[in-house]
């Protein structure tokens, strides 16, 4: 049997959160079981916000990721820490940061599975400890022997995205342990033509993309952004408007051989 799951990209403000939502629904419609989204971005640029959450969750989304801006709004906090909450803050922080580090959802007739995101170390702007070693500590702590995952990897570069998705290959594609069935890259908010399955097995996209205005720069008002990068004048920059997609991937999972069977690429224009 199998079964589609949907990762949509770094939900951006208000268009953001509304593309996404609105694009569960399509994915729903077109049979997609599970929709999962990226929502460091969903409080008016950055960070998420209780209502933000609850917005996302009420719209059909079932679980939501955090990735460097995870706690740019603190109330959010007692959510990430809340077992009952389907939001979680990237695994590899420091280990006194608070809150979940995975989350495990049970899907009827399918393994049960669990997400978990960590952040890269290079040219980002948090500190972080080694992805490997966080995807290798949290995947072995999963009682479940038959469980699937989905990695998130929240990154910038491109060649740290590849090497968490080869390492999950190596390292979690058995089967006496929970399999990881896709890696998945955000925080560039820009998608990548890369979606691939490694070995027949790992579904892997280096950036999924964005939901969020795409006449922006990356999200952000243009000629704010202009002001900002030409002029060098700092200004607020707003988030755009124009133009709201909702970018992803979905991948089609083999439940009985606990492994990726496709994956495609999400772009819908909401
Ligand atoms: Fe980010
Ligand atoms: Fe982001």
């Amino acid at each position: 049997m199998h079964i589609a799951i949907a990762f949509l990209g770094d939900t951006v403000g208000s268009v953001g959160r509304s593309a996404a939502t609105a694009a569960a629904r399509r994915l729903r419609e077109q049979g997609v079981r599970l929709v999962i989204a990226n929502g460091e971005n969903a409080r008016n640029g950055s960070g998420l916000s209780p209502d933000n959450l609850r917005e996302l969750l009420r719209g059909g989304i079932d679980a939501v990721t955090l990735g460097d801006h995870w706690v740019k709004d603190r109330q959010i906090v007692p959510f990430i820490e809340d077992p009952t909450q389907p939001v979680l803050r990237p695994a590899n922080l420091s280990p006194h940061a608070p809150g979940k580090r995975i989350v495990r959802i049970g899907l009827e007739g399918a393994p049960t599975l669990y997400v978990l995101t960590v952040l890269g170390r290079l040219f980002m702007p948090l500190p972080a400890d080694s992805p490997f070693a966080a995807i290798d500590r949290e995947i072995s702590a999963i009682p479940e022997r038959d469980a699937i995952v989905i990695v998130e990897i929240h990154a910038e570069a491109t060649s740290e995205k590849q090497a968490v998705a080869w390492h999950c290959l190596r390292n979690w594609c058995r089967d006496d342990a929970p399999r990881v069935v896709a890696v998945l890259g955000t925080h560039t908010h820009v998608a990548t033509a890369d979606a691939r399955l490694l070995d027949h097995v790992l579904a892997a996209q280096t950036d999924v993309g964005m939901c969020g205005p795409q006449r922006s720069v990356i999200g952000r008002d243009v000629s704010a952004t202009l002001d900002a990068m030409v002029r060098q004048m700092p200004a607020p920059l707003e988030v755009a408007s124009e133009d709201p997609r909702a970018q992803g991937a979905i991948v089609r999972i083999d439940t009985l051989m606990r492994r990726a069977a496709a994956i495609e690429p999400v772009d819908l224009s909401v």
